[in-house]
């Protein structure tokens, strides 16, 4: 225990590693400065007037090979634009990850529909396609299908689900960018799918997201005026057709958002090569990575990997801690500790004024949200070390970081 980080021994990790808040681990090239020298020398800084936006919607589309691609102020406006086209009724359910970030929730909660919470696959992470089925009520109209940590849910099974109830699948693509499951992008297997540019992501325009799809208005809304006030401009004049936000990009962030998928596919590769490598590193140490299912490819948003306390001396936040002071960029469980529905927005009900609405609906289905909700989501929320992961790592990042995770869990073996 002597020679640990933690106990003022050596750190395994020589200086920084490469990370997403800077330049050591974010690359803008000549490119993102061109488009935004244009813009900002254009004096139009919003779609209304430049052609940026377009543009990056327009690329985006043909990237992921659909008709429709509406870019977004953020990830959460992308799914909360996805959910104002199902336009639900108040009261109606929507099924969703309890592994995945808040803004796969607040969507949900901001068109008074009910989250659903299906428990997780212990392996991936992803949703259980069984805990989906126990999940669907006459009620049920959609599943927003997180690829949680980029790596692909079971598609065929929830695709078969959807089919079988006819429900809405929304993918939450925020962490999965050109991950593919059977050879199919994700975002386009599923009704619609949903992007984040946000910091951390696999590119980034600070914040930022997309919505695509190749579904024509089965809801008899315009994706497009989901996310514009409910307004038909391509009509002329005004007006309001339905309640909607307005969650326009600006032309800034299109600007280097096009920049930044010039260079997508680099850094994906780079974050599959880098995980990929690191997951040969570990093979002899106790630890088991969340791997990519069979037959998809994971795009590791974070590399993430289980401990089983049983076999530690210590509870697994302190492991974190000796890791982090290895020089290990990472924390315990996503979204942390304990999964979404045990935050207050969810567990109390904290949304609109005292109401408790949505869930105060006459009929409106009440779940506990406590720690018998998803046992296995609770679990891996305890045990996941989630490290932030980068397309700038190379060898010796990945050597370091091997060993000062081998270092850390054989000083804590029981
Ligand atoms: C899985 C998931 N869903 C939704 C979001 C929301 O995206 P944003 O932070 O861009 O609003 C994020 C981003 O953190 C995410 O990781």
């Amino acid at each position: 225990m002597k020679n640990l980080a933690i106990n003022g021994g050596p750190r395994a990790i020589e200086g920084v590693l490469p990370s997403f808040r800077d330049t050591t681990g974010r690359t803008f090239g000549k490119a993102e400065s061109d488009y935004l020298r244009e813009v900002m020398e254009s004096g139009r800084l919003s779609f209304l007037t430049g052609p940026k936006t377009a543009a990056f919607e327009r690329r985006w589309a043909e990237t992921y090979g659909v008709k429709h691609a509406v870019a977004a102020a953020n990830g959460t406006a992308a799914l909360h634009t996805a959910v104002v086209y199902l336009n639900p009724e108040p009261g109606d359910e929507i099924i969703l990850s309890p592994i995945t970030d808040a803004g796969t929730v607040i969507p949900i909660l901001s068109q008074l529909a009910i989250p659903v919470f299906a428990d997780v696959d212990p392996l991936t992470q992803n949703m259980a396609p069984a805990s989906i089925e126990r999940n669907i009520t006459p009620r049920t109209r959609a599943i927003i299908v997180t690829h949680v940590y980029g790596h692909p849910a079971d598609m065929d099974a929830i695709l078969s689900l959807a089919r079988k109830h006819k429900l809405f699948i929304i993918e939450d693509c925020a962490q999965a960018h050109l991950a593919t499951y059977k050879g199919r992008l994700c975002g386009t297997i599923g009704d619609i799918g949903c992007f984040s540019f946000q910091q951390s992501k696999h590119m980034t325009t600070g914040d930022g997201g997309m919505v695509i799809s190749n579904d024509d208005g089965r809801f008899g809304r315009g994706l497009r005026h989901c996310s514009d006030k409910g307004w038909p401009r391509e009509r002329g004049g005004r007006d309001h057709l339905f309640l909607a936000p307005n969650y326009h990009m600006t032309e800034l962030q299109a600007a280097v958002g096009l920049g930044q998928l010039e260079q997508l596919d680099s850094f994906v590769t780079n974050r599959v090569c880098a995980a990929d490598r690191l997951t040969e590193l570990l093979a002899d140490i106790e630890v088991q990575p969340v791997l990519p299912l069979n037959d998809t490819k994971g795009v590791y948003f974070f590399y993430s990997f289980r401990l089983d306390p049983g076999k530690l001396t210590a509870p697994v936040a302190d492991i974190i801690k000796a890791l982090v002071a290895e020089g290990i960029d990472g924390f315990i469980g996503y979204p942390g500790p304990i999964p979404l529905y045990r935050y207050p927005v969810v567990r109390d009900h904290k949304t609109f004024g005292n109401s408790g609405l949505p869930f105060t609906l006459v009929g409106a289905r009440r779940d506990d949200f406590n720690s018998a909700l998803c046992p296995e989501a609770e679990k891996a929320c305890r045990e996941t070390v989630c490290m932030w992961w980068n397309d700038r790592f190379e060898e010796r990042h990945l050597q370091q970081m091997a060993e000062a995770i081998g270092k850390v869990v054989s000083a804590y073996r029981a």
